[in-house]
């Protein structure tokens, strides 16, 4: 079976297994990180492929699924943490550690490569002084790719907190991103 293809039957797998009795140890726990994802868990648990929709949730809920809160979903959906890890690894969207306080996406595919994205991403991480999936030392931003912002006959792209910004230029980057600064600092 192709890996992708194994990665979605994992991702839609578990929820009619049970893991009752871990979810309400977890739901009794001290720590706030692993109450909050049982109780994600606990509602989400009976969709068929609850697995994708409690990652998303988690990860809305807390900026990021930490080590924690996967021991937590593993359990509850009768997983393995190796599991839960491998389809958070596999799907860039998901982070292990929390977004700076702005995040910058650069779009890598075809059509925004086609137009200079490549040297967009690399002006990018020279800017900011870190690599994709990584966050500049001041904690300002972090930095991820993403594959088409659906603004193909603008390219390159880039999304900035969620906002779109059409045929960027490494000096239109430098100026959007001193403007988010301005901002919102
Ligand atoms: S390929 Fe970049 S927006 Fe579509």
């Amino acid at each position: 079976m192709h890996q992708r293809e194994a990665k979605s039957d994992l991702a839609s797998s578990g929820g009619a297994r049970g893991g009752q009795l871990a979810l309400d140890a977890a739901q009794a726990s001290a720590t706030p990180t692993i109450a909050a994802t049982a109780r994600i868990v606990a509602r989400l648990k009976d969709l068929p492929g609850p697995l994708l929709p409690v990652l998303h949730e988690v990860q809305h809920e807390l900026g990021c699924i930490p080590a924690e809160a996967v021991q937590t979903i593993a359990e509850a959906l009768n997983l393995s943490r190796a599991e839960v890890h491998g389809v958070i690894t596999f799907y860039p969207h998901f982070r292990s550690e929390p977004a700076a306080r702005h995040t910058i996406e650069v779009c890598r595919a075809e059509s925004c490569q086609a137009m200079g994205a490549d040297q967009l991403a690399a002006h990018a991480r020279a800017q900011l002084g870190c690599d994709f999936h990584a966050s500049t030392a001041d904690g300002n931003f972090t930095l991820e790719p993403v594959y088409c912002l659906g603004l193909c006959a603008q390219s390159p792209a880039v999304m900035i907190d969620g906002q779109p910004h059409a045929r960027v230029t490494p000096a239109k980057l430098d100026r959007l991103l001193a403007r988010t600064l301005e901002t919102t600092p």
